[in-house]
C-alpha cells in the first residue's frame, strides 16, 4: 500500500508523463484580494482561467498547500476535517477538457492507486449528460454508479464570483460498518462510508456580481484530490488522523501529554486538534503570517490558541507548541524545503505567542471564577451568554472550558445563546469583509480601464515627457486629478513613495504632490500654480530629479541592507514591510530578537562594502521560473507565468522589485544605520539614510562632537580619555564632600553648645536653621545628646516648608516627651507630626513660621521642666 509522500510523488510523475509542467506550491498567502489563504490547488491560477493572463504552460500539475478555516470547531471532532492540508491538482487552461480529465483520473486511481473499481462511485452535475456519457460509454462506469447532483454539491467556485464550473467527483465506498444505516444513505450522503477523493471542475465559467454566469474565453479543468483523504480512503485507516501524514505527529503529542491514543475520546479530541492545528501554525508562519488581531494574523492566533487550550486539557501545563517545529518540519521539508529555511523563526514566534496567551488563559480562568462566585452571591444558576461569549472572545476559551468549569460549580451554560453571539460576530467580520471588497472596486476606473486601458510608464528612463490629459477631476478648489496618456512620475508602490515634479503647458503650470497608481492606471493629484487644463492638452511633466536620486539610492540600498541582514542574521530574515523616501529608508524583517551592536555593525559595513565596490545593478525582465532559478527572493507570492522585473546587484543581491534604482552601487554613498528596533512579536525594523541625508548625519554628529570637545576644553581625539578623567575626578570629589560635610556636622554642633541655655537647671539648645534637611537636623540632635547627656534638644529649619527635630534624652522623658512637643510646634507652622518620647519629627507647610515655633517650645518648657 502505498503511503501518502509516496501518492504524492506518485501523482506528480503521473502528470508529468502526460506533459504536465509541475510547478512547487505557492504560498498560503494568495496574490488575490478577494481570498484570505490558498483554499485550493487553483488558487494561483486563477488569472489564467478567467483569461487575464496567458498561461505559460497549458498543462500544470501542482500539490498545493491549503487552509480552510470554516469549519474551524469541526476539526479534531469529526474523521476528516483539516486546517492545513494537501491538495493534489492536474489544470489544462484551455487545453484538454471533460474526457482526458475524466480518463486520467480513472487511469491514476485504479492502475497507480489500485483501488477496487468495484468500490468506486461517481457524481456529475444533474443536467451535465456529457459527463455522464463520458463515464458511462468511455470509462464503463455502469449507469447505476453514476449518481446526480445538485449546485451545493456537484458545482465548484472558490469564491462568492470569480471562475467556476460543474463538477464531478469521484467516490470511494468505504463499507458497510462506516456507514450511518440510514435507508437513504449513499453518495452525497455526509457520513464516512462514500468518501469523496477527487473533484474534477470543468471550470468554463465567470460568475459575475449580479450571480449571473458569463462563459470563458476558453474551456478549463481545475482538479484537487485532497491527499489526506486519498491516503486514508487507499490505507483503509478510519481517519486521516492515522495516516504516515499526521499520525507521527499525534504519536509525539501524546507522548508530551503522556496519554494514550484511543483510550478516551475526550484526550483523542485533543490530540486530533493539536496534530492539525500544529502544521497550519508552522505552515502560515512560515509563509510571513504573525500572529495579530485582523486579517490572516487572526486566523493563525485562533488556531494556534485553540491548540494551546487543548494542551491545558491535555495537561500540559508548560509551553509545548514550540517543541513540535522541529519534528514536523523534519517530517515535510521534503516535499516543502522551505519550512527549513524558516523554522528558527517559526518556533520563535509560536513560543512567544504561546507564552503570552499562557498568561491570558489564566486571566481567563481567573475571570471565570470570579463571575461564577457574583452568580452564587445573587442565587443565580446560569451564566449569561455575554460572559461566555467574552471568555471566547477575549480570553480565547473555547465552549467547553467554560462549560466545563461552569459545569464544576453547578453553573449552567446555554450553547445556542453563546452561538447566537458567534453569529452576531461572523456576521460582523463578513460584513466587514463585503466592504472591503467593495471599496477595491472602483467603478470609475473599471470603465476608464475598459476605454483607454493602462497609463504608458516612461519614468524608469525618462525624467521628462509630453503626455495627452485623458481625464481630469478636480478635488479641491486648488487641487486636480489628472490621468494622462503616459507618465514619467512613479506611483507610490511597492513601499517606495511617489515622485514629486511638475506639470507644465501652454497656460498652465502645476505642482504634482502625490501620484497613485490603480489597476496600472496613474492618478496624478495636482496642485494649480496659475492656469487651466483640459482633456486633450498636451503637457510637459517633469520629475524632481534630487527626490528620484534619492529614493533611488534608498531604495537600492534596501536590497542591500535585506541581503546583508539574510548573511548576518539568517536565512529565515524576510521582509515584513519596507518604506522608501527621499529622506530613509524604513525596513521590517521577520527575526525573533533585538540585534546586538556588533550585529548591526557587521550589517552596516557588509552595506557599505558593497557599494564601495560599485558593483552594477541590473534591471531585467524575464519568466518568474527564470527569476527563481537565478535565486531571486519572491517577495509576495509567485505568480506563475508573469513576466516579472528583476533587480540585481552584481554577484549579490537579486529581487523582484517594481521599484527605481541607482545604476551602480556606488552612486548610494555612505549607508547609515540610525535604529534597530523591535515593533511586533517576531518583527523588527531598522532605519536608515544614504546619500546626502547620511552625509547631513554625520556632519550633525560632528558637530556635536565638536561641541562636546569645546566644552571639555580637547580635542575630538581625546574626548574619551578626558571623560573618564571627569568622572574619575566626580567620584573622588563626592566623596570628599561626604567626609566634609560629616566633619562640618560635627563641628556646627560643637559650635551650638555655646547656645545651650537652662531651663529650669535643664540644659536646652533651641535653633533655627535655614535649608538643612531633616537627615542633618538629627545628626545634630544625637551629637548633642551624646555630648551633653542629660538635654532637651529642639531645632527647625525653613526649608521652604518647615521641618522639626526633637530630641530628649531618657531621664527627662518623664518630665517632656519629645513627640508631643514637636506636634505642638508643628502646628505653628500648620503641620502635623508626632513619634517617639526621645526622638521626634515633624513638618509643615509654612517655613517662615519656624522661628515663632522654637519660641513656643521654648515657652512650654518653661512650664513643663
Ligand atoms: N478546486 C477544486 C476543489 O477544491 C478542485 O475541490
Amino acid at each position: 500500500m502505498l503511503t501518502g509522500n509516496e501518492i504524492r510523488s506518485k501523482f506528480i510523475e503521473f502528470f508529468k508523463d502526460k506533459t504536465h509542467k509541475h510547478f512547487e506550491s505557492a504560498s498560503l498567502i494568495p496574490d488575490d484580494p478577494t481570498l484570505l489563504l490558498t483554499v485550493a490547488g487553483m488558487v494561483p491560477f486563477k488569472p489564467f482561467f478567467l483569461g487575464q493572463k496567458e498561461a505559460p504552460y497549458p498543462r500544470v500539475t501542482t500539490y498545493q498547500k491549503c487552509i480552510r478555516t470554516n469549519d474551524l470547531e469541526n476539526v479534531g471532532r469529526t474523521a476528516r476535517h483539516h486546517t492545513f492540508f494537501e491538495m493534489l491538482g492536474n489544470f489544462s487552461f484551455g487545453d484538454y477538457f471533460k474526457r482526458e480529465a475524466i480518463e486520467w483520473s480513472w487511469e491514476f486511481v485504479t492502475e497507480i492507486l489500485k483501488f477496487d473499481k468495484e468500490k468506486l462511485w461517481v457524481s456529475v452535475f444533474k443536467d451535465d449528460d456529457e459527463t455522464a456519457k463520458i463515464w458511462q460509454e468511455i470509462v464503463g462506469i455502469p449507469a447505476e454508479k453514476i449518481v446526480r447532483l445538485g449546485e451545493e454539491d456537484n458545482f465548484w467556485a472558490a469564491g462568492p464570483t470569480g471562475s467556476c464550473g460543474p463538477c464531478s467527483e469521484i467516490y470511494i465506498d468505504m463499507g458497510e460498518e462506516f456507514g450511518c444505516e440510514s435507508p437513504t444513505c449513499g453518495v452525497g450522503c455526509d457520513c464516512d462510508r462514500y468518501l469523496e477523493i477527487w473533484n474534477l471542475v470543468f471550470t468554463e465559467y465567470n460568475r459575475l456580481e449580479d450571480g449571473s454566469l458569463e462563459p470563458l474565453p476558453k474551456k478549463n479543468i481545475d482538479t484537487g484530490a485532497g491527499l489526506e483523504r486519498l491516503t486514508a480512503a487507499l490505507n483503509k485507516t478510519h481517519t486521516t488522523f492515522e495516516t504516515d501524514l499526521l499520525f507521527p505527529i499525534l504519536e509525539k503529542v501524546a507522548e508530551m501529554a503522556n496519554v494514550k491514543y484511543k483510550n478516551n475520546e475526550k484526550t483523542d479530541f485533543s490530540l486530533k486538534v493539536i496534530t492539525d492545528h500544529i502544521r497550519a501554525i508552522i505552515f502560515l508562519i512560515s509563509d510571513g503570517v504573525l500572529p495579530s488581531n485582523e486579517g490572516r494574523g487572526y486566523v493563525l492566533r485562533r488556531i494556534l490558541r485553540r491548540a494551546v487550550r487543548h494542551g491545558r486539557l491535555l495537561n500540559i501545563t508548560d509551553n509545548f507548541l514550540y517543541k513540535l517545529v522541529d519534528f514536523v518540519v523534519d517530517m515535510m521539508k521534503n516535499a516543502y524545503p522551505e519550512l527549513e529555511k524558516t523554522k528558527e523563526h517559526v518556533r520563535k514566534v509560536i513560543k512567544i505567542e504561546e507564552e503570552k496567551f499562557s498568561k491570558t488563559l489564566d486571566q481567563g480562568i481567573e475571570m471565570a471564577i470570579r463571575e461564577i462566585e457574583k452568580l452564587k452571591l445573587q442565587k443565580k444558576t446560569k451564566f449569561d451568554a455575554e460572559t461566555v461569549f467574552k471568555l471566547y472572545d477575549t480570553y480565547g476559551f473555547p465552549f467547553e472550558l467554560t462549560e466545563e468549569i461552569a459545569i464544576e460549580h453547578g453553573i449552567k451554560v446555554s450553547f445556542d445563546e453563546f452561538n447566537e453571539k458567534m453569529e452576531e460576530q461572523k456576521n460582523r467580520a463578513r460584513n466587514s469583509r463585503e466592504v472591503i471588497k467593495e471599496e477595491g472596486q472602483d467603478e470609475f476606473i473599471e470603465k476608464f480601464y475598459d476605454i483607454y486601458g493602462k497609463t504608458n510608464f516612461e519614468g524608469y528612463n525618462l525624467l521628462e515627457t509630453k503626455a495627452i490629459v485623458y481625464d481630469i477631476q478636480k478635488l479641491e478648489e486648488n487641487k486636480l486629478q489628472i490621468i494622462f496618456d503616459k507618465t514619467v512620475f512613479y506611483a507610490e508602490s511597492g513601499g517606495q513613495v511617489s515622485d514629486s515634479g511638475i506639470i507644465i503647458g501652454d497656460n498652465f503650470n502645476g505642482k504634482v504632490i502625490d501620484v497613485q497608481k490603480r489597476k496600472d492606471i496613474y492618478l496624478h493629484i495636482v496642485e494649480i500654480n496659475e492656469g487651466d487644463i483640459e482633456k486633450g492638452n498636451e503637457l510637459i511633466l517633469k520629475v524632481d530629479k534630487e527626490k528620484r536620486d534619492s529614493i533611488k539610492r534608498n531604495h537600492t540600498a534596501t536590497h542591500l541592507l535585506h541581503e546583508a541582514l539574510k548573511e548576518v542574521v539568517g536565512e529565515h530574515v524576510n521582509q515584513a514591510g519596507s518604506l522608501v523616501t527621499e529622506d530613509r529608508l524604513r525596513f521590517d524583517f521577520t527575526h525573533y530578537e533585538g540585534l546586538t551592536r556588533k550585529q548591526v555593525e557587521e550589517v552596516e559595513r557588509i552595506v557599505n562594502k558593497k557599494i564601495f565596490e560599485n558593483l552594477e545593478v541590473k534591471i531585467e525582465y524575464m519568466d518568474i521560473e527564470s527569476a527563481k532559478s537565478k535565486g531571486a527572493m519572491a517577495l509576495f507570492g509567485d505568480k506563475y507565468g508573469d513576466i516579472v522585473r528583476v533587480v540585481s546587484v552584481e554577484g549579490f543581491s537579486i529581487e523582484l522589485c517594481g521599484g527605481t534604482h541607482v545604476n551602480r552601487t556606488g552612486e548610494i554613498g555612505l549607508f547609515n544605520i540610525l535604529h534597530e528596533s523591535g515593533i511586533a512579536a517576531g518583527v523588527r525594523r531598522i532605519e536608515a539614510t544614504t546619500g546626502y541625508k547620511s552625509f547631513e548625519v554625520v556632519n550633525e554628529m560632528e558637530r556635536e562632537i565638536l561641541k562636546v570637545a569645546e566644552l571639555l576644553k580637547t580635542d575630538i581625539n581625546h574626548i574619551e580619555d578626558k571623560i573618564i578623567k571627569l568622572l574619575e575626578t566626580q567620584k573622588e570629589l563626592t566623596k570628599e564632600l561626604e567626609i566634609t560635610k560629616s566633619k562640618l556636622a560635627t563641628y556646627e554642633a560643637n559650635s551650638l553648645f555655646n547656645e545651650i541655655e537652662e531651663i529650669n537647671g535643664v540644659k536646652v539648645l533651641l535653633k533655627t536653621f535655614k535649608n538643612k534637611e531633616a537627615g542633618e537636623l538629627r545628626e545634630i540632635v544625637d551629637k548633642a545628646k551624646e555630648k551633653l547627656n542629660s538635654c532637651v534638644v529642639v531645632l527647625g529649619t525653613n526649608n521652604k516648608k518647615a521641618i522639626f527635630a526633637v530630641g530628649v534624652t531618657k531621664d527627662l522623658i518623664n518630665k517632656i516627651k519629645a513627640g508631643d512637643l514637636v506636634r505642638k510646634i508643628a502646628e505653628v507652622a500648620g503641620g502635623k507630626g508626632g513619634g517617639r518620647a526621645d526622638f521626634a519629627q515633624a513638618g509643615g507647610p509654612n517655613g517662615d513660621k519656624v522661628t515663632e515655633a522654637i519660641k513656643l517650645a521654648k515657652k512650654i518648657l518653661t512650664e513643663s521642666l
